[in-house]
């Protein structure tokens, strides 16, 4: 969770000279795509059945305290029994895509290819891929959201352990093999910022390891080189026969100065978004971390009296085999904060949160979210998508995840918020479309209400509300269900 500020100085500040509201009338690009998401462990319940080996967030949440009411998703949606209900959902709202995650235990039940492969899992993601081609549903499907199989955390260290880039690209190559013939958008990580912060520095996430100043910065630099090795391998051994593409998906919430004509907020909102997003981006665009990041970590390495910076260095030699692979960025986002020069102390007791240096605060005028941290800020977004265009040379472009969770108004099925939030997110996406970037597709985050990690159930992020606490998890069409039909009918907003 990100802690927000409101501190004196945004009572200070003319909020009011940021005004960036006008709505804009027009549709998308012919053939862009509509979908939505889920990951496995959200939605598929089934933790321990049909051979299934534990994940990382099975211990995890299996552990006291570690999560809202101690909920796990050990039987969530129950999607696994579930899936042909969910893709005559998806069918009802006419969406063009379908993003979901393949659980690595599900399917190498110790993570290691050569102990034993799982059919029965296999089979799963198979049936699940075969049903939605037939139902004209294109699958995107993300390879790793989060669940590492436990013996790989228990014997290695996980993502501290350089041999998870081999384990992760046995894992990869399995699934080009099996499902290869089908399935064209592969992304390999989901959000990595999430696993290596709050899953090695803050603890926040399973493994829930608190390693700080090193722990992050360790599992990103091997989630960064396990990313590259699965596109090399795509690329020499798949991609003349599958004819797909291999993406990563990241997570950037945009950040904007408190005030523009400050050059230390300017560099401090620079900092915000090249720890977050840039952190990997610019490795895979540009073939190394951001300058910004190895300034500020390597200067606080050395008051630290470090005799190397604690950010990772890459050889030329791993630079040129890691830029450029990606065929399209995938992009997760949710809010936007302002952002200020650090001038207090505040670092959220974590050393990558004061290695970066900055403040975050919040418009008091915003409305007030449906969540703690998610406030609804749409042109952030459309900043968001021209900065990845100037960044890195227009690179094609997939919203993989862009939503709310629930405000509780009127009842829980009128979800007027969500509706709002969406208008104003894609409208602003329309907008950066206008601008020259290349968006190819956009998924809202998610299809269902699903386990929201730490947060439990307390969160509903989902178009369809799910009754968790009847048996076999019925699903209710919201508001926004209806919403969201009208605007992929019309392919955006039309005069
Ligand atoms: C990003 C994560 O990838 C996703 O799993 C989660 O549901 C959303 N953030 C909302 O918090």
């Amino acid at each position: 969770l990100v802690l927000v500020l409101c501190l004196s100085a945004a009572e200070d500040f003319d909020w009011s000279a940021n005004n960036h509201d006008s709505f804009y009338y027009g549709t998308f690009p012919n053939g862009f795509s509509w979908g939505a998401g889920s990951s496995a462990y959200q939605t598929e319940g089934a933790w321990d059945k049909d051979g299934k080996g534990l994940s990382i967030w099975d211990v995890f949440t299996h552990k006291k305290g570690k999560t809202f009411l101690n909920d796990t998703g050990d039987s969530s949606c129950e999607g696994y029994y579930k899936f042909k209900d969910d893709i005559s959902l998806i069918k009802e709202m006419n969406l063009n895509h379908y993003r979901f995650s393949i659980s690595w235990p599900r399917i190498m039940p110790t993570g290691i290819r050569s102990d034993h492969v799982n059919e029965k899992g296999v089979k799963y993601y198979s049936a699940l891929i075969d049903e939605l081609l037939e139902h004209n549903i294109t699958p995107i499907v993300t390879l790793y959201h989060w669940d590492l199989p436990q013996v790989l955390q228990e014997k290695y260290g996980g993502w501290q352990n350089i041999s998870m880039i081999n384990y992760f690209n046995d894992f990869a190559n399995l699934c080009f093999e099996r499902y290869g013939d089908r399935v064209k958008y592969w992304i390999t990580f989901n959000n990595p910022w999430s696993v290596a912060v709050e899953g090695y520095e803050t603890g926040e996430h399973a493994p829930g390891l608190k390693l700080r100043g090193t722990g992050a910065y360790r599992a990103a630099h091997h989630i960064i080189k396990a990313h590259a090795k699965v596109w090399h391998t795509y690329d020499t051994q798949w991609r003349n026969k599958q004819r797909g593409m291999v993406g990563i998906s990241l997570s950037g919430d945009w950040g904007e100065p408190v005030d523009i004509t400050n050059q230390k907020d300017i560099e401090a909102a620079e900092r915000y978004v090249q720890f977050y997003l840039g952190w990997f981006a610019t490795p895979i665009f540009h073939g190394d971390y951001p300058q910004v990041m190895k300034d500020f970590i390597g200067k606080k390495s050395a008051q630290q009296g470090l005799g190397t910076s604690r950010l990772p260095t890459f050889s030329s030699q791993e630079k040129s085999y890691i830029k450029g692979t990606s065929d399209f960025l995938g992009v997760g986002h949710f809010t936007t904060r302002y952002i200020t020069q650090k001038n207090y102390p505040f670092n959220r007791g974590s050393t990558y949160f004061s290695d970066r240096d900055v403040a975050e605060l919040v418009d008091p005028r915003w409305p007030d979210p449906g969540s703690e941290w998610l406030y609804s800020v749409p042109w952030g977004f459309r900043r968001l998508l021209n900065f990845i265009k100037t960044q890195y040379g227009n690179p094609m472009i997939f919203i993989t995840e862009n939503g709310v969770s629930e405000k509780m108004m009127c009842t829980e099925l009128c979800d007027d918020w969500r509706i709002q939030y969406y208008k104003g997110y894609i409208n602003e996406m329309l907008k950066a479309i206008r601008d020259g970037v290349n968006v190819k597709g956009y998924t809202a985050w998610s299809l269902l209400d699903k386990f929201e990690w730490d947060e439990g159930y307390s969160e509903r992020f989902g178009l369809y509300y799910v009754d968790f606490r009847s048996k076999n998890k019925p699903r209710y069409p919201k508001a926004s269900v209806q919403f969201y039909k009208r605007i992929i009918k019309s392919n955006g907003f039309p005069n």
